[in-house]
């Protein structure tokens, strides 16, 4: 009746944006994406009879139950599993929540593998991916190892994610500079629902399938100047989406900025790294593993930088015995 599972949080390379279905968050496009070894949500869960309501604990604090995200996902989990026992959750980052990186993907797949364990399920990576999705979309991504493709399916059978190759395929990092902590004003969830409004997203659509074969085929062949070029590309591509959405969405602040000058600039100096970006004012370098203590150093002695967290590809959620309860 109690289990306990650890989940890292993943960097879409490809970006999941914009839902053709709310409730269950199917996505208008595939996504590709590496899980990340250093930002992790732990998380226990406890279904009990003599439990009278649901408890949540998030990084100690007591959360409110109302209209509660994971009380939704906790039900969703109970239908699955034919129950009505209330359940207490406790749930911790390895981050500070104070720099702004979103917790919801490692945070929903780690719900969704403790939650399943605890409720008696015995359920597929397909099926804990489906289950995960609902609760986050990027967090179906979190439950496979590695690299990772999530199907967009027209379905929920069919909008899954599946493991390309595993975390030590490929020696790529990703350094994820945190430039401020100041919390976004527009969520993803609300952010996916404006997606439509900007007069381009309709031709990000169209080149969605190609970017993806491209991207494949760069991880693929191991070519990482080929996959640095295009993975910046297409995050400067979400963000003109979010400029041109109604209501516009301004995530980047000026230390964003300089930062995106200055990986152009360290790149004609010979150093290769390419940035990504997600809903948010953080950048996220990728570079080659090789590289990367030069990437920090780089990043150390900035102003605008407040935090550096080196992330390696890492394995999908998955169980562990230690409980936090
Ligand atoms: C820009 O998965 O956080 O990071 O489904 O509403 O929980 P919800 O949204 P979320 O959106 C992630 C958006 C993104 C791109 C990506 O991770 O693919």
């Amino acid at each position: 009746m109690k289990a306990t599972a650890v989940a890292p949080s993943n960097i879409a390379f490809i970006k999941y944006w914009g839902v053709k279905d709310e409730i269950l968050r199917l996505p208008k496009n595939g996504s590709i994406s590496m899980n990340l070894s250093e930002l992790l949500t732990t998380t226990t869960v406890e279904f009990n009879p003599d439990f009278y309501q649901d408890s949540i604990t998030v990084n100690n604090i007591q959360e409110i139950i109302e209209g509660n995200r994971i009380i939704k996902h906790l039900d969703r989990i109970r239908k699955l599993a034919n129950s009505d026992l209330k359940a207490k959750v406790i749930s911790e980052n390895n981050f500070p929540t104070s720099t702004g990186l979103s917790s919801s993907a490692s945070g929903f797949a780690a719900l969704t593998v403790a939650g399943a364990a605890a409720a008696g399920l015995q359920l597929s990576e397909k099926e804990l991916s489906i289950l995960a999705r609902q609760g986050s979309g990027s967090a179906c991504r979190s439950i496979p190892d590695g690299f990772v493709e999530w199907l967009d399916g027209d379905t929920s059978e069919t909008s899954y994610a599946v493991s390309l190759y595993p975390k030590d395929y490929w020696d790529i990092v990703d350094v994820v500079a945190v430039v401020s902590t100041i919390k976004k004003e527009i969520s993803s969830t609300e952010g996916h629902k404006l997606a439509t409004t900007s007069p381009f997203f309709d031709r990000r659509l169209q080149l969605n399938k190609e970017k993806m074969r491209l991207v494949k085929h760069y991880i693929k062949e191991k070519n990482f100047t080929a996959f640095g070029q295009l993975i910046e590309a297409e995050a400067l591509e979400l963000h003109a989406i979010y400029l041109t959405s109604h209501p516009s969405l301004i995530y980047l602040l000026p230390a964003s900025l300089r930062l995106l000058h200055l990986v152009k600039k360290w790149r004609q100096e010979g150093l290769e790294v390419y940035f990504t970006l997600n809903t948010g004012q953080d950048v996220h370098l990728i570079c080659e593993k090789k590289n990367a203590k030069k990437v920090v150093q780089k990043l150390s002695v900035l102003d605008e930088v407040q935090n550096t967290i080196i992330n390696y590809p890492s394995k999908g959620a998955h169980l562990i015995k230690k409980h936090l309860l």
